[in-house]
């Protein structure tokens, strides 16, 4: 298929995604076993995911959002605005963030540094995706889904310009077409 001019290949497949996603959950269930977590999702990239994961949580969980903004077309612009905060208190309380992909890791930078200041008693970070090669700082990620190479990715919630976020699956975006 071509979308805006660019080759597209199937990088994972929806049956992939779900399986996937049941493992984080499991994961996360396990290492929250007992305790109460407040999940923050990084709209809007992460919607779709995180609709998935939460319905595989079997935990006291609080869900709350936070929308952020990067990205113009393909190329992360560096500069994370906050477009509407949590509503949700979470001193004291055991956090996990929950994003659709790490790039740059600029925008976990500054969901950290944001979210650091509310004073929670520990933040830990979910990402579906994460592009290694991409990231400019050593943040650790505690909960990939899958790490791949550089290009572009869309489907599954994430968009190019706010489009093909309800593709089921997720492709990856190759060099132009002419
Ligand atoms: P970072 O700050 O560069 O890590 O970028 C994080 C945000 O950029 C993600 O939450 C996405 O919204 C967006 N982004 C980065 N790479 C891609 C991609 O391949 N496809 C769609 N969105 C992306």
């Amino acid at each position: 298929m071509i979308i805006n001019g660019m080759q597209s290949q199937v990088l994972f497949g929806k049956d992939a995604i779900a399986s996937r996603v049941k493992q984080i959950a499991s994961q996360i269930n396990q290492d929250f076993h007992g305790q109460s977590l407040v999940i923050v999702g990084v709209l809007k990239g992460s919607f779709i995911f995180l609709a998935d994961l939460l319905r595989e949580i079997d935990l006291d969980v609080q869900t709350t959002f936070i929308q952020v903004k990067s990205y113009e077309g393909t190329a992360s612009t560096g500069n994370i605005e906050i477009i509407q905060d949590i509503d949700a208190d979470i001193s004291d309380k055991e956090v996990l963030l929950v994003e659709d992909i790490v790039d740059t890791g600029l925008t976990v930078a500054a969901m950290l540094k944001h979210f650091t200041e509310k004073k929670p008693r520990s933040l830990k970070i979910c990402s579906l995706l994460h592009k290694p090669d991409s990231q400019l700082n050593e943040i650790p990620i505690d909960y990939v889904g899958f790490s791949i190479s550089k290009e572009f990715v869309i489907g599954y919630g994430l968009d190019l310009d706010g489009k093909f976020r309800q593709f089921p699956n997720i492709l990856q975006l190759k060099s132009e077409v002419s």
